[in-house]
């Protein structure tokens, strides 16, 4: 019987792997130029930390965790995201009473929801993401926001708008949502069964809903702008405007509110300017109560994730980038059976001095040799024949410039070292992405 992978999953293999290898390094790269170091956390946590983080309001919560009771009657839950689990590991480890504030971190890591896949969403997706913790300045947030767009700067990524909202502070959200309560229970009759559920617990919510139907009632609905109070609105302002000095255009969006319920302050996602709309690319936003929602002091934070699957998709589609290929530094070909047992002794040796080798077993003409090893993007390709085995030397060639030279195995050690060199100066020379 065939067993399928599981609705939603995905395998990334060999040069796929290489492209979210890729970009993954391109992200890590991005976030320590930010002063951010890594965090890693565990993908099972328990399953109330995320009712009382992402909220009992959320699509996310409601309808899309992965959730599970384990041997022990316990019930937990596969991370849907991993803002709840950076803050959960900041009270388990006390990391503020003995680090500098703020704490900036960053992850890249698998989360699940159970959502409905197509193109860019999947039930088993990843996630690179940067948490700041303990700075109430404004800047913060800026920084947030601009680490993301250098992001997608550095993906060569360039047709990108940056939407971006506030949803105000503790006060201005109340007024808010009582406005919002007032308008929607005069329509709700008309609305779907999710916003019904939504006006009760959180009628922000209901901004979000897809349903076409429910579209024109939303539109009409109070705005957020009209609510915020002078010092939130001053700070979002701020916002904006440091973001203008260092070159970062913004669309203000005031039906922008997020799917999680942690948000206060400003929130903002990265969406495709043109081609294909996959949804956002990555979203995040400022969260005055998170930490201590989740038992830890009174700090507030901001952070950001982005999808990489989506940084894949639209990498792939928009970048000019070239993705460079590390395959073997030497392929060795030998033709008949002779040669490739001398091979073998010499790709142990090689290995051993530290130089990728990759070769044949079977026997094989030299011109299929040759277009597997440049299938394998090697950098050269060894040629053992009767000739180079008579006179205890080898033919290389380099697979980018047809060069062809032989090699005294005596020297062998010493030569291959300036021709890799010589080769890579090469390669720097040209655009590429990752080294
Ligand atoms: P989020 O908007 O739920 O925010 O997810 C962030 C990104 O993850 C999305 O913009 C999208 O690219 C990607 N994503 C979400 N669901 C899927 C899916 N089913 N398949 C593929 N990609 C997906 C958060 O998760 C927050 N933790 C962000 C944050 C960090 N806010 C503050 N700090």
């Amino acid at each position: 019987m065939v067993i399928n992978p599981v609705k939603g999953t995905h395998d990334i293999i060999g040069e796929e792997a290489n492209t979210y290898s890729a970009i993954e390094y391109n992200c890590r790269i991005v976030a320590e130029l930010f002063g951010y170091q890594e965090i890693r956390t565990p993908i099972i946590e328990h399953t109330p930390l995320f009712l009382r983080s992402v909220g009992e309001s959320s699509d996310i919560v409601t309808k899309e965790m992965y959730t599970f009771d384990d041997k022990g009657g316990r019930s937990i839950t596969l991370r849907p995201e991993l803002t709840a689990g950076v803050m959960r590991s900041i009270v388990s480890n006390k990391l503020y009473a003995n680090t500098d504030l703020p704490l900036k971190y960053f992850y890249i890591g698998p989360c699940f929801r159970y959502e409905r896949p197509q193109a860019g969403r999947y039930r088993q997706f990843h996630q690179f993401g940067i948490e700041a913790i303990g700075s109430t300045s404004y800047l913060q947030d800026v920084e947030v926001i601009a680490l993301g767009k250098r992001v997608l700067d550095s993906l060569g990524l360039n047709k990108v708008k940056v939407l971006i909202n506030s949803l105000g502070d503790d006060a201005s959200r109340e007024n808010y949502r009582a406005a919002l309560k007032e308008y929607f229970a005069k329509h709700i009759d008309q609305m779907c069964e999710d916003c019904k559920r939504r006006l009760e617990i959180n009628p922000l919510r209901i901004l979000d809903c897809k349903v076409p139907e429910d579209r024109p009632i939303i539109e009409g609905a109070p705005k957020m702008k009209d609510y915020l109070s002078d010092e939130a609105r001053g700070r979002f302002e701020n916002i904006i405007d440091a973001l203008k000095k260092i070159d970062i255009e913004v669309e203000i969006d005031d039906t922008l509110v997020r799917g999680l319920d942690y948000y206060t302050g400003v929130v903002f996602e990265y969406h495709m300017s043109e081609g294909d709309d996959v949804g956002a690319i990555g979203g995040g936003g400022h969260y005055n109560n998170l930490l201590k929602e989740v038992g830890g002091p009174d700090l507030e934070g901001v952070g950001l994730s982005f999808g990489l699957e989506r940084l894949f998709y639209v990498f792939s589609k928009e970048s000019n980038e070239q993705i460079y290929v590390n395959g073997p530094d030497f392929y060795l070909m030998g033709m008949d059976q002779f040669a490739i047992e001398q091979n073998f002794t010499l790709a142990n040796i090689l290995r051993g001095t530290g130089y990728a080798i990759d070769m044949n077993y079977e026997t094989k003409s030299f011109k299929s040799l040759f277009k597997i090893a440049d299938r394998k993007h090697s950098k050269f390709a060894v040629i053992v024949g009767e000739d180079e085995i008579k006179n205890a030397q080898l033919t290389v060639k380099n697979l980018k410039t047809q060069e062809q030279t032989t090699v005294k195995v005596d020297d062998m050690l010493m030569v291959f070292q300036s021709m890799l060199k010589e080769y890579v100066e090469e390669l720097e020379k040209g655009e590429t992405f990752n080294g």
